[in-house]
């Protein structure tokens, strides 16, 4: 067992952190208060190679492992978890999704661009009336014969209106339930398709979460992925990967809260010493840390067998249950270190503590993560 990280690894690692540090740092309170999305961070970020690192370079990606996604998904995290969940929302869910499953053709119109971050991909499968009872769709779509007939409203779509190429599962026979569902591709303009309203979040909120209307929108036959009724297969396979990406981005998370507690600790002076001088600081710096360690050996497990190509469904729900716990713990530790700093926007532990809470929600609520757990273990 080798738990040494790669020269190749760290230097992903360090490109992440200098670029955390450097670009997303600035500006973050400002994004999170305005809830302005961060377009130009994104774009430089496609041009470093984040936002499709695990493609193959012949579609114009990093070539990378999921090792290198999550060391790089945690140090973006630290700083931005709005920036984190558009990476995580493009790498794992949209070009995963269309390099394993995609058409030629498709790969090469839409994955290219998508792993380039030249374009934003969204990956829509929850409903007004399925977020987690994912197999209730209501949206259809109808085969036309050369085309799909698109109806329905699709609820919390991250990256809802800054993307430009948009996955949607959809149920075009009912009477074959989750194995009558499709996925397929929609491009942003298509006649019918309208962004509904921007969600004002509790947390992440720089990242654009939208509703997205459909209206009679014709979908080429060609823009299905997979064959006939594979699409609830297709969410599922491609959700199992993408939490792997949300649990990375719950440690980075809790990690960012961490070092900052840290840091406040040794500068901060209360009754005649610093506060790490205080046991009762020490013994919160301790567990916070060992709940961080634990987590990140979960979440590198799930990436390792991922990369192995060993089964990962249960690492990786264990990861993102996990991860997600602790970032509510450490963060909610993290701003308690800070007093009554914690709670102003200035030293951003309150931010990351907002932003813990939809990791617990996204991609598989808690619930979920622990329904996928029990029925792996009682298999
Ligand atoms: N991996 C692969 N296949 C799976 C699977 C998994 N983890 N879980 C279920 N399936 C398959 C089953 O094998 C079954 O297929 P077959 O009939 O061919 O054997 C099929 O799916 C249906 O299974 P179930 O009857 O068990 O389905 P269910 O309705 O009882 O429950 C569920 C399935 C696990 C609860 C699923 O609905 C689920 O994962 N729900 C959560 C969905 C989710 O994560 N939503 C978040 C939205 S995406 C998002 O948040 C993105 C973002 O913007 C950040």
């Amino acid at each position: 067992m080798n738990f040494q990280l790669t020269e190749e690894h760290l230097a992903v690692q360090q490109a992440a952190r200098d670029f955390a540090q450097n670009e997303l740092l600035p500006g973050v309170i400002e994004r999170d208060t305005e809830q302005k999305f961060p377009k130009d961070q994104i774009k430089k970020m496609g041009e470093l190679g984040f936002m499709g690192m695990m493609v193959d370079p012949k579609y114009n990606g990093g070539g990378m492992d999921s090792i290198s996604y999550v060391l790089a998904m945690e140090e973006i995290s630290k700083i931005d978890a709005s920036v984190s969940v558009c990476m995580s929302v493009n790498n794992s869910l949209v070009c995963w999704g269309l390099e394993k499953y995609g058409t030629e053709e498709q790969k090469e119109k839409y994955l290219k661009p998508l792993a380039t971050g030249e374009l934003i991909g969204a990956f829509c499968l929850s409903e007004p009336e399925a977020g987690s009872d994912a197999t209730s769709q209501r949206t259809t779509a109808e085969d036309k014969g050369d085309y799909y007939l698109l109806n329905g409203t699709k609820n919390w779509i991250t990256n809802g209106n800054s993307a430009s190429v948009y996955i949607i599962i959809a149920q075009t026979d009912a009477a074959k339930k989750h194995k009558g569902i499709n996925a397929l591709i929609v491009e942003k303009g298509m006649p019918g398709f309208v962004v509904g309203k921007k969600e004002d979040k509790m947390g992440i909120r720089g990242s654009d979460t939208h509703s997205l209307m459909f209206t009679d929108v014709k979908v080429p036959k060609a823009n299905r992925i997979g064959d006939d009724g594979f699409g609830f297969s297709f969410a599922m396979t491609t959700l199992n990967g993408g939490r792997i990406g949300i649990a990375s981005q719950a440690l980075g998370i809790a990690a960012g809260a961490y070092e900052l507690a840290l840091k406040y600790s040794k500068e901060r002076k209360a009754f005649g010493k610093n506060l790490s001088e205080h046991q009762a600081i020490q013994f919160k710096l301790a567990e916070m840390a060992t709940k961080i360690d634990a987590a990140r050996l979960l979440v590198h497990q799930a990436a390792w067998r991922k990369d192995q190509k060993q089964d990962f469904v249960k690492a990786a729900a264990m990861a993102k249950l996990f991860a997600s716990q602790i970032a509510q713990e450490v963060t909610s530790e993290a701003v308690q270190i800070h007093g009554g700093y914690g709670y102003v926007k200035e030293y951003h532990v309150e931010r990351l503590m907002r932003d813990a809470k939809i990791t617990q929600i996204y991609e598989g609520t808690t619930e979920i993560q622990k329904m996928v757990i029990s029925r792996e273990l009682l298999k």
